[in-house]
């Protein structure tokens, strides 16, 4: 479907505009061990979201208290969970969002990524670019996405600051525009000088005349000849502004949020499958981008994480939810903070909340106040890896099945009901979510599980007329699957099987992407 241009838009509210200005969601995205936990935590802090005595990591913290519901994390040291963690700085109420941070996840981060409005890109000062980073920049263009980019670890052995800015122009081909500069270097690192306001941050006393500053001022001026901060720019993706700083020795932190709260974008429009939807307009319109089981180990709760796009939220509200075309009551919405969640009273466009629901909401879902609009852009991507699960305990089939659906309406395997009986197939686009999979059936349902192998490699969504679809399956009865919403699956062989079907059956498409909604 296209827009309809001939539709009006509907009004917008001045009230409204002012509380949807001062949002700010974003994420943060990295190669692992760059800084992004670190960094996080002092935003928490500096935000007053969390207050620590001393040096105490939120990394650690964060291992321990989930490791009970997921000891995987723990166990390899990443991040495998999508939270959200919301906290006011400066007048603004940020939004973070916590992206996994390996590289198997990238469904997830997608949908993550879908649901911001700005990214945060943290980069190693000795090590540049590296791969991960990369990736998640291109998802970040996909969506031109506006890119604040923070050179952490300035108070270590850096690359030449020049040179790191080279490095980001060229392999991201992108106008970098350096926001701050560091004044001094590794164990003499005391601060940034901010080129946007012509002012000095120091955490140490620098004295004037002091040879740090002497080269800060001689590297500022060469560095004129860089691109100069342009708003446009900045907000179409196309220009980063740059931050020098150290997460670990609070250096910079404030900078960047000083950043997010001038030039940050406030919330955007979202695509619909008829109209753009503006964050300033008065109905209420949410987008469910992730869900989240067994938050809490001691509760079964199932948590469903939705953007607010438009107008306002407020407890105790009657919504349509658009695919069952049924009432939805938002009874106990939930804003996530650092260390604890709170009943949400009232919610903006932009915001993000925690709407516990019993599997009424999936992934893609859109909720309303009655208007029939969908949300596009959350994808399932067509999986590379398709596997039986193997049950040893036969007493426990049932169990397995609804936990199957419950962690594929989660988005952490895909699940497929071969159309001939056989047994549930798996798909994952990384094998690590294999491993997921396999520990939250033991840990959260009492389910072991091994994994066979299927003779399938490669999955598409099949649409087209439904007499020609129907002729199809009959056809193909062995290698036709359903999806968890019932929609037909070609699994192949091989990608020459997957040609020869998509060649001789022209009536037919086939699809390695899927819109959900
Ligand atoms: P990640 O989430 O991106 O994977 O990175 P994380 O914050 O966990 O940081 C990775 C390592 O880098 C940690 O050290 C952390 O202390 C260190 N680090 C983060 N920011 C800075 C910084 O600005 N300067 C310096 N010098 N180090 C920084 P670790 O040895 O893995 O952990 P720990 O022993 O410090 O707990």
């Amino acid at each position: 479907m296209t827009a309809d241009s001939t539709q009006t838009a509907p009004p917008l509210s001045e009230a409204l505009g002012q509380e949807v200005k001062r949002r700010r969601t974003f994420a943060i995205i990295s190669h692992p061990d760059a800084g992004k936990t670190t960094l996080t935590e002092r935003l928490l802090r500096a935000g007053g979201a969390i207050q620590m005595a001393g040096n105490v990591r939120a990394k650690g913290e964060r291992r321990r208290t989930r490791s009970d519901w997921m000891s995987i994390e723990r166990d390899r040291g990443i991040s495998v969970v999508t939270s959200v963690m919301t906290f006011e700085y400066g007048g603004c109420v940020f939004n973070l969002l916590d992206t996994p941070g390996h590289e198997d996840f990238s469904e997830d981060t997608y949908r993550t990524l879908t649901a911001v409005d700005c990214a945060v890109m943290v980069i190693d000062a000795a090590k540049g670019i590296e791969a991960r980073t990369r990736k998640l920049f291109e998802i970040c263009r996909l969506r031109d996405i506006p890119i604040i980019t923070f050179i952490n670890k300035m108070d270590r052995e850096a690359q030449d600051s020049f040179e790191l800015l080279d490095e980001i122009a060229e392999t991201l081909a992108l106008d970098v525009s350096p926001a701050t500069w560091p004044v001094g270097r590794a164990a003499t690192f005391a601060g940034t000088y901010d080129l946007r306001h012509g002012k000095l941050n120091l955490v140490q006393p620098v004295p004037e005349g002091d040879e740090r500053l002497a080269l800060m001022e001689e590297e500022v001026e060469l560095a004129g000849v860089l691109p100069a901060f342009n708003q446009e720019a900045f907000d179409q993706g196309t220009l980063t502004p740059v931050y020098f700083g150290s997460a670990m020795k609070e250096i910079g932190v404030t900078d960047l949020l000083d950043a997010l709260v001038e030039i940050g974008p406030a919330p955007r429009s979202q695509p619909t499958e008829t109209r753009p939807v503006q964050a300033a307009e008065e109905g209420l319109t949410a987008l469910v981008f992730k869900i989240q089981a067994n938050m809490d180990p001691n509760h079964r709760d199932r948590m469903a994480f939705a953007r607010i796009c438009s107008g306002k939220l407020a407890r105790g509200m009657r919504l349509r939810h658009i695919r069952s075309g049924k009432q939805f009551a938002l009874h106990t919405p939930q804003f996530f903070f650092a260390q604890n969640r709170q009943l949400v009273e009232e919610a903006y466009g932009g915001d993000v909340v925690g709407i516990p629901n019993h599997g009424t909401l999936r992934i893609g879902d859109t909720l309303t106040e009655g208007e029939e609009i969908r949300f596009t852009g959350v994808p399932h991507f067509a999986p590379e890896i398709l596997r039986r699960v193997r049950l040893d305990d036969a007493m426990k089939a049932k169990k397995l099945r609804n936990a199957l659906v419950e962690l594929a309406e989660e988005g952490v395997v895909q699940l497929f009901r071969p159309q001939d009986g056989a047994l549930p197939i798996v798909g994952v686009v990384g094998t690590l979510q294999l491993d997921v999979l396999q520990s939250r059936l033991k840990a959260e349902y009492g389910v072991p599980v091994g994994f066979e192998s299927t003779p399938f490699t490669v999955a598409r969504w099949v649409k087209g007329p439904q007499e020609a679809l129907e002729r199809f399956e009959a056809a193909n009865r062995s290698s036709m699957a359903d999806d968890l919403d019932g929609d037909p699956v070609l699994l192949a062989s091989s990608a020459f099987m997957m040609n020869r079907a998509m060649e001789t059956n022209p009536e037919l498409t086939f699809h390695d992407i899927k819109q959900i909604g």
